[in-house]
């Protein structure tokens, strides 16, 4: 910002006066807030569980697939923080809780790959249900955010599950694991 000392001045007394009260009108509400606070958090579970993966696959020898858990998990973040943005541009407070300890060790890829897949079904159940509070308190801003969430989500399954499918039909041979390891690791 340029101007002069005076301006500046008045700027800076001006924005001490903004008080919540005259922002009312489009702060978001109490129980979105909550609600979407308690997202946040389940968002970054989410990347630290992926994150948790990438360590697993890297002590299995397997780099692309370590690849896949870490684009993943900074995609987790992402998430986070299209949610931490609109609490704040709509007046309201982020308040982060501390994240659970993931499961840090799989048996198998297909048994982490599969985990993977059921952690996304259970956000999706997550997500349903901050569209119903959306509709619920008539927030249409949330809304309209959530419905980005909502399409995430589709692509989120479909992606673990291609996976899923593509591992389960190469077993654990070596040769087909490796050459699978391989493009999943191009992921960016
Ligand atoms: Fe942000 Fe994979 O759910």
């Amino acid at each position: 910002m340029s101007g002069c000392a005076f301006c500046l001045d008045a700027w800076a007394d001006e924005t001490a006066n903004t008080t919540k009260q005259e922002r009312e009108v489009i702060m978001i509400s109490q129980n979105i807030q909550e609600a979407f606070n308690k997202q946040i958090n389940a968002e970054l579970y989410s990347s630290y569980l992926y994150l948790s993966m990438a360590a697993c696959f890297e002590s299995l020898n397997l780099p692309g697939f370590a690849n896949w858990m870490k684009v993943q998990a900074r995609e987790e973040n992402e998430h986070a923080m299209k949610l931490f943005e609109h609490i704040v541009q709509r007046g309201g407070e982020v308040e982060l809780e501390s994240i659970d300890k993931p499961k840090v060790k799989w048996e198998s890829a297909v048994e982490a790959i599969e985990d993977a897949l059921n952690h996304e079904k259970k956000v999706t159940g997550m997500i349903n249900d901050l569209v119903d509070l959306a509709a619920k308190e008539n927030d249409h801003a949330a809304g309209v955010l959530l419905q980005w969430f909502v399409s995430e989500q589709v692509e989120e399954e479909a992606n673990a599950d291609d996976l899923l499918q593509k591992l389960k039909m190469v077993g654990t041979s070596g040769a087909p694991l490796l050459m699978l390891d391989q493009q999943v690791g191009k992921r960016e």
